[in-house]
């Protein structure tokens, strides 16, 4: 049974996903700006709990000498950090609808021309390029009601390469449903799913796949 905040929470960002998904998207540009008026405000560089779900999540990932990656929703570039010390040869993209956060993101990660951030929209972003690690982690809760969040997986697929690899990590129970979505996207399919219940806050970490590229004779 979700708590009273809870479905506050869920009641408020299903009310902005009844507007366009342009309109949705500026509304959502001020509430995360605001949420960011003091840095750090889910804690994620200092809390323990959040560093060791970072760390849980690397060891769900298919061992794999990763190219190109990109994390959506990253906030203030806390976890993409991680991911530029992991994957010292990887060219990185951090996703962010909030300016604030994306300023602090970039003070943190040095700006070496192989880890970058950009202000987008999971829900409106085209992108050029393709990736071979797509992560989503505690985003896609914010998206709202149903048609968005079948809207963000078949954006999050497009993301991906062939034979490349998405995670998603959201609390647990909740992750069951925001994941049925993307178990659902035609192009993904799952490879792994974990659910972590012995922590203060049970969370899922569930890993998809692309189909590989067919040869061609
Ligand atoms: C709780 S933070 C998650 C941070 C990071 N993924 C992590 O797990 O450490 C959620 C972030 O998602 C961003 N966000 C929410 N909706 C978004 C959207 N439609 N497009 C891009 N970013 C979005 C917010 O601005 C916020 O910074």
């Amino acid at each position: 049974m979700p708590s009273l905040p809870e479905i506050m929470h869920r009641t408020f960002f299903r009310t902005l996903s009844l507007l366009s998904p342009a309109r949705q998207g500026m509304l959502l540009g001020y509430v995360f700006d605001w949420l960011h008026r003091t840095p750090d405000p889910w804690k994620l560089a200092t809390d323990s709990y959040e560093q060791d779900k970072y760390r849980t999540t690397l060891k769900h990932l298919p061992a794999r000498p990763y190219r190109r990656i990109i994390e959506v929703g990253c906030s203030e570039g806390v976890f993409t950090h991680v991911l530029a010390v992991t994957y010292p040869d990887a060219e990185i993209i951090g996703v962010d609808l909030s300016e604030r956060a994306l300023a602090r993101a970039r003070e943190r990660v040095p700006q070496d021309g192989r880890v970058r951030f950009i202000r987008a929209d999971i829900l409106t972003h085209r992108s050029e390029q393709r990736f071979d690690l797509v992560f989503c982690s505690e985003t896609l809760y914010y998206l709202g009601r149903h048609e968005r969040l079948r809207r963000a997986s078949a954006q999050l697929s497009q993301l991906l390469v062939p034979d490349g690899v998405l995670v998603a990590v959201h609390p647990w129970p909740e992750a069951g449903r925001l994941h049925h979505y993307l178990d659902s996207h035609a192009a993904l399919s799952r490879l792994t799913e974990q659910v972590y219940t012995a922590t203060s806050r049970p969370f899922a970490v569930t890993v998809y796949g692309t189909k590989p590229a067919t040869p061609t004779s």
